[in-house]
């Protein structure tokens, strides 16, 4: 039987600083190191027929590090897109970000804004970066939008229902997509940290004690191995033979 392929993955790219400073570097080259990572680990969804891969890549607390190493984080993703984009495009690749985009700076959004149009049309992996991403925010502004249009006459309260919030949360034009199958997280820590709490309800979790730098196309595919092997109710139970004769033996 060929193995249940995750439709979503999304990735707490973890542990940059702490790989730096065991090799007695700046946490900077950690990112650094983090950020040449990604290329591979897009191949390698593209190529386990993953459709939709999100990575964290800068919270909506990361604001709070200090400027030096916000401003080489957001180099970093401008080199990426520039030296990337190409590579994307032949892939048939698209790209979204999710998070608060209206606090990036013009230079971001001069490079961000433009490639992402580009590759708007693309049919094949969904690739999202969440960038000044935090899910708590996201629920708030999502709750302030649909107030807003009850407020407007546009919508009653009683119309919420799953499908109609999901729309309007940043991931709301990935359809089918928007639910997270898996979420991996490297570093050996096991949180959460406020990473697409909604959206990731039913998803299995994967935590790697590896830091990011050192995240590799196998661990991705063996992580994927993992996924295929668990079970996955959404709450639901399978009866077994053992229960359905334990129904038997209760008094009626
Ligand atoms: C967590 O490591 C990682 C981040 C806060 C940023 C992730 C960024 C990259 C992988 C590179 C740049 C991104 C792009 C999109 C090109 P940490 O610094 O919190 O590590 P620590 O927990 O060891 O301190």
């Amino acid at each position: 039987m060929s193995p249940r392929i995750p439709k979503h993955v999304a990735i707490i790219m973890d542990g940059n600083g702490r790989w730096a400073q065991r090799r007695s570097h700046p946490r900077i080259f950690g990112h650094i190191r983090g950020a040449s990572r990604i290329r591979k680990i897009v191949n390698e969804a593209d190529t386990l027929g993953i459709r939709a891969l999100t990575l964290y890549a800068f919270s909506t607390e990361n604001w709070g590090r200090p400027e030096e190493e916000k401003s080489l984080l957001w180099k970093l993703l401008i080199k990426f897109l520039k030296k990337e984009e190409g590579e994307l495009a032949k892939n048939n690749v698209r790209l979204r970000v999710i998070g608060e985009v209206d606090r990036l700076s013009p230079e971001v959004r001069a490079v961000l804004d433009p490639a992402i149009e580009r590759l708007s049309g693309n049919t094949g992996l969904q690739l999202t970066f969440a960038v000044s991403y935090g899910s708590r925010k996201e629920i708030l502004r999502a709750a302030e939008a649909f107030a807003r249009e009850c407020a407007e006459g546009k919508r009653k309260p009683e119309d919420l229902d799953d499908q109609l919030w999901g729309n309007f949360l940043w991931t709301g034009d990935m359809g089918e997509l928007s639910d997270v199958d898996l979420v991996i997280r490297t570093s050996g820590e096991y949180r959460v940290s406020n990473f697409l709490l909604w959206q990731s309800a039913y998803a299995e979790y994967i935590f790697i004690e590896k830091c990011w730098p050192d995240f590799a196309p196998e661990d991705l595919r063996r992580a994927v191995e993992t996924y295929s092997n668990r079970d996955r109710r959404f709450g639901a139970l399978t009866p077994g033979p053992k229960l359905s004769a334990l129904h038997q033996e209760l008094p009626a």
